[in-house]
């Protein structure tokens, strides 16, 4: 079903339909990222990765906030770096299904092989509806207990994604969470508890970490940040820059940018909110969207999110293939 590697989906920028293509010309598996993307925009990576293995990232939707009034405190205080950066907040949007039911008739209608699901369980039914396609559905945890409840709605496997992964926790308990997980850990936990294969997710920087994580049982591993340079990767040019610096410093995990706990290299945002920041993804993600798009215009790291997770500093400037070919390598 899965190559032992996988690239990512990495939302927001870096994966491409060119990212997919490469990885699978190199003989991983990349998935295409549907987050945040319009419906139609996802239908033209898929037209684009026709013919090669691929899969497809989906965010399931969030629950409504109880309570917004912490959300609309948060947003009194970004007034400064709205006024810095001269844009205006927008009101708050509580909910937003990231256009969910459109992403899944697209996954249906073009019988993608490959479905992965994070930030929550999909229905019964949707998983029922993809594996009539002919899909094979992965659902995104980072507990044993979260192992157990994506077990209940059939997927074909799980993704075991640790606290030392790049990007959003799929975590459906954001309050309690630190992200100090290392994968093999996580992947030992839903493994003790899955009968389908686990994918292993978060902080492998090189061949041994993949080694390790495919020696303790993983179906395969699972790698972004590694590809975060690849040439065919869409990553902000000031996140590149960054990353090149020879300087990026240290990853951190915070909700200040989306409400999600969510690991990045550390920055003048993470320092000034991340203790602030209530729980509530999308209604932060939208906040503070335009801060972000005004500091990525500038070329301004300091306010933007940096995913990154922990193994960071190893990640190189190269082409897809040579990246898949190190992480490869025999032990
Ligand atoms: C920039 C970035 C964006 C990400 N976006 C997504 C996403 O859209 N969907 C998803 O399931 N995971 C996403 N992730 C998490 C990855 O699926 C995976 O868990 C993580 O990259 C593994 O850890 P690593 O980055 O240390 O390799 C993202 C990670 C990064 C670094």
């Amino acid at each position: 079903m899965l190559t032992s590697l996988v690239v990512a989906p990495m939302a927001g920028g870096p994966t491409t339909a060119e990212l997919v293509r490469a990885a699978a010309r190199a003989g991983a598996t990349g998935f295409l990222a549907a987050g945040y993307k319009m419906p139609e925009a996802v239908e033209a990576e898929l037209r684009a990765v026709a013919g090669h293995a691929h899969g497809l990232n989906i965010f399931v939707p969030s629950p409504a906030p109880v309570d917004p009034a912490p959300l609309e405190g948060y947003r009194q205080l970004l007034r400064a770096e709205a006024d810095r950066y001269q844009v205006e907040l927008p009101p708050l949007r509580l909910t937003d299904d990231d256009h969910y039911a459109a992403k899944i008739e697209l996954a249906v209608t073009y019988r993608v092989p490959l479905v992965s699901f994070t930030f929550g369980v999909p229905d019964p039914a949707v998983v029922r509806a993809l594996r009539d396609a002919g899909t094979a559905v992965l659902i995104t945890v980072t507990s044993a207990d979260e192992a157990r409840a994506a077990l209940a709605a059939g997927p074909r496997a799980l993704i075991a994604q640790a606290g030392s992964a790049g990007g959003h926790a799929s975590t459906t308990s954001p309050d309690g969470y630190r992200g100090t997980s290392t994968a093999l850990e996580v992947l030992a936990a839903v493994r003790a508890v899955a009968d389908v294969p686990v994918v292993a997710a978060g902080g492998t920087a090189s061949a041994a970490d993949v080694h390790a994580l495919l020696g303790a049982g993983a179906a395969a591993v699972q790698c972004g940040t590694a590809f975060l340079l690849a040439d065919e990767a869409g990553t902000r040019p000031a996140q590149r820059a960054v990353m090149l610096s020879g300087e990026p410093g240290q990853t951190v995990v915070t909700r200040a940018f989306t409400g999600q706990p969510a690991r990045g290299l550390r920055n003048r945002f993470t320092d000034a909110y991340s203790a602030a920041a209530p729980i509530g993804y999308p209604a932060i993600h939208h906040l503070t969207a335009p801060i972000r798009a005004a500091a990525a215009a500038r070329g301004d790291a300091s306010a933007l999110n940096l995913w990154a997770g922990t193994g960071f500093a190893a990640t190189r400037a190269a082409p897809a293939a040579d990246i898949v070919g190190m992480l490869g390598q025999a032990a």
